[in-house]
């Protein structure tokens, strides 16, 4: 993934295939724009600004929760979806190549969402399309949509604490190496001062080193931990992943190291952190022995990974309104109250 090419800072006509497209000040825009954006994500107001444009969304691999709120925010800023899932009804399926299918699929729409299972793939997607794409996840790559809405959120999390992302103490747990959610998040939060990483990870699912070194490089510090409590101790926000068992061994996904229960109440009690922040970019594997976040934490008042989910909308949506050179002018010309009511 070092090698792979770089892109341009994330702005109108551009691709988004990586976090390092972000710096201090286009990160404060987009945010900025994201959160103006919260009414119409909560369909409190109802905008057309896409009126005429076309999504298609390509998921190669699984996806709930990705898809849909991509999906869902092009279609709250008044555009229309196309969406194929699956290698099984794609030509791909016939040998088709990611160039050819690329240069097809991005005659026909006015910006992609890509997700697939090779790193780097979406990066090649982009080279091919004559449209921007917006990844959605390659491999054990990069995740930037999730890093984004992570990031969101960590941010009003601290701020109902008083505090800010600088200077902040983060455990991140987990299948470090597999789970791209993590690479993306600790390269963005590097944009940030004085940033301390507490990282624990059963053996063989270390983070590569890539990424600590780019964390490093910009300022943060890396601390690597030999237990669960040791990553808590003193943490914020505790960010923990799901065991990524599609992208290893049947033998190392099946090792006793992966069973059992990777955060939960007792631990966050014995590191004394019952009131940190919880993140999890979801799904949660809830089966036994998953090795996973339990569920007897979700009454504790840091519990923000629904929060996570629902800051997905308005994140994506400052995705496509960026890409496409749609100020907040042009979107508050074409938004309105809506006329009907389902919930408060
Ligand atoms: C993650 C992913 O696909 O990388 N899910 C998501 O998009 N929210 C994390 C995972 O699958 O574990």
């Amino acid at each position: 993934m070092n090698d792979s090419p770089k892109f341009p800072k994330f702005g109108p006509g551009q691709h988004l295939i990586s976090v390092d497209q972000f710096d201090k000040e286009n990160l404060r825009e987009f945010f900025t724009m994201a959160q103006a954006l919260r009414p119409i994500a909560e369909r409190k107001q109802i905008c057309t600004v896409l009126d005429g444009a076309v999504l298609c969304s390509l998921f190669f691999e699984p996806s709930t929760r990705t898809r849909l709120s991509f999906e869902s925010a092009f279609l709250r800023l008044g555009g229309e979806v196309e969406t194929t899932t699956g290698f099984t009804f794609s030509s791909m399926a016939k040998g088709e190549s990611i160039a050819d299918t690329s240069r097809v699929v991005s005659g026909y729409t006015d910006v992609l969402v890509v997700r697939h299972p090779d790193a780097g793939s979406v990066a090649e997607f982009a080279q091919h399309s004559v449209v921007p794409v917006l990844n959605a996840g390659d491999g054990s790559g990069e995740h930037p949509s999730q890093a984004l809405l992570d990031v969101f959120t960590m941010e009003a999390e601290m701020e109902k604490k008083g505090r800010t992302i600088d200077g902040c103490t983060i455990a991140v747990m987990g299948d470090l190496k597999y789970g791209r959610t993590v690479h993306s998040l600790m390269k963005l939060m590097s944009l940030y001062d004085n940033v301390t990483f507490q990282l624990y990870a059963p053996p063989s699912l270390e983070l590569p080193h890539y990424v600590s070194e780019y964390a490093t490089q910009s300022g943060s510090r890396v601390i690597e931990c030999s237990h669960q409590i040791e990553a808590l101790s003193g943490s914020d926000i505790v960010y923990a992943t799901r065991v990524q068992r599609e992208r290893m061994t049947e033998e190392i996904a099946k090792s006793k190291e992966l069973q059992g229960c990777l955060l939960n109440r007792a631990m966050l009690e014995e590191a004394n952190a019952l009131d940190i922040i919880i993140c999890h970019p979801l799904p949660r594997d809830s089966r036994p022995d998953s090795f996973d976040l339990a569920t007897d934490v979700d009454d504790l008042p840091g519990l923000s990974i629904f929060r996570q989910t629902d800051n997905g909308v308005l994140v994506r949506m400052a995705m496509f309104l960026t890409t496409m050179g749609v100020s907040m002018d042009i979107v508050a010309a074409k938004t309105k109250a809506k006329p009907w009511k389902v919930t408060d």
